[in-house]
């Protein structure tokens, strides 16, 4: 499973990126204006800076929820840098610039997905990835991995190439429940990620050794 981690903070993207596990980035509007990323040529400089950093994918969201505006701004957005995906809400303009951009062979990330349905006709316009938010499932007493399933059955069946970028992910579980799904991608903040190296008794254990290490070597 990919992982990509869900900031525009460029202090996490790097830290992330030592780790050595990172597989890429993605943003959203709401993301942005919490870095205080503001003003088209900051915004798109900030898309090169978050690219220098990490090898893989970085989904850039449009603005526009026209047909035309978003064809305009993912066509701006995918000449940035050649790791740029553009990433397009799941409404019916969207799905036409999903179609465009496909043909284009311009990768794109549909994102806010929270039906089957939804992620059926992303697959058939073309998207590289679609993005179910998880998290917002669960917020609202649904079931985020429920959706997974659902359309990983949907996709094996017709052996669609659209990738499954589970997104909204919030915690370790939602990762380990991914992973156990083979869902393609996931993406989360940094917390969730290092949420999965912790365990008590690796703490402990390596305190006894680093201890009994200290005790055997004393004097010598
Ligand atoms: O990038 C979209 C998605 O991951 C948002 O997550 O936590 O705001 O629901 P969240």
């Amino acid at each position: 499973m990919k992982f990509f981690i869900d900031t525009a903070n460029l202090a996490q993207i790097e830290e992330a990126q030592k780790l050595g596990i990172l597989d890429g980035v993605t943003t959203n509007p709401s993301l942005m204006a919490k870095e205080g990323i503001v003003g088209k040529e900051t915004v798109l400089n900030h898309y090169k800076a978050i690219c220098d950093i990490v090898d893989g994918d970085v989904s850039a969201e449009v603005i526009a929820v026209d047909f035309d505006g978003m064809v305009k701004e993912g066509e701006e957005l995918a000449s940035l840098h050649p790791q740029i995906v553009v990433k397009i809400p799941m409404i019916k303009e969207g799905l036409k610039a999903i179609k465009y951009f496909s043909e284009k062979n311009i990768k794109t990330n549909c994102t806010l997905i929270f039906s089957a349905g939804q992620a059926l006709l992303a697959a058939k316009a073309g998207a590289t990835y679609i993005s179910p938010f998880i998290g917002r499932l669960d917020d609202i007493s649904s079931s985020g991995m429920h959706l997974i399933n659902e359309i990983k059955e949907i996709y094996n069946h017709y052996k669609f190439d659209t990738q499954i970028l589970a997104a909204s992910v919030r915690h370790t579980m939602h990762i380990i429940e991914c992973a156990k799904l083979g869902v393609d991608v996931m993406t989360g903040p940094l917390s969730a990620i290092t949420g999965l190296l912790k365990h008590p008794l690796t703490d402990s254990g390596l305190k006894t050794f680093l201890e009994d290490h200290k005790k055997s070597n004393a004097g010598n």
